[in-house]
């Protein structure tokens, strides 16, 4: 069976002058979806982590926008881990992941893209749930 990535790339172009940076990223069909709500993490000391759950329903795409820190995604039998770095590409989550972001750095800035507005009812916060929800599916 061919192994698939659950996190996909997004390309940051880049467009430098004396001016400054501009960083572009021209989303794939694959990883469309109407932004309902964008956030960002920042200030998050070394010895903490983020995430530690998953959404039922919800569709992301992660950057730095600035520093870096770690994304570790898994279905419980695939794990993936990538760096995020300011500049560098992003990445598409689809629904249905547990997620958790580590290993902040001091400056670090991450924007997330989010496929739908706030919701608890779409969380899972417990991992031995989250396994049972993803058995079921
Ligand atoms: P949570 O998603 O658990 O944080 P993270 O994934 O960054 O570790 O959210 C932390 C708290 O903030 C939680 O009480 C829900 C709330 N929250 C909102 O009200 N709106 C939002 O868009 C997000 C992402 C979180």
């Amino acid at each position: 069976m061919k192994s698939q990535s659950i996190l996909k790339p997004v390309h940051v172009s880049h467009l430098m002058d004396q001016r400054g940076t501009l960083d572009v990223a021209e989303l794939k069909i694959e990883d469309q979806f109407e932004t309902k709500r964008l956030y960002c993490i920042s200030g998050v000391p070394k010895s903490q982590s983020r995430g530690a759950h998953a959404h039922k329903s919800l569709k992301q795409i992660f950057f730095a926008v600035a520093g870096s820190l770690e994304l570790t995604v898994t279905d419980g039998s695939t794990i993936e881990t990538v760096e995020l770095v300011a500049h560098k590409e992003g990445f598409f989550l689809p629904a249905g992941y547990w997620r958790d972001l580590k290993n902040f750095s001091d400056d670090a800035v991450c924007l997330v893209l989010a496929s739908e507005h706030f919701s608890e009812a779409d969380y899972i916060r417990s991992y031995d749930e989250y396994l049972r929800w993803r058995a079921n599916e």
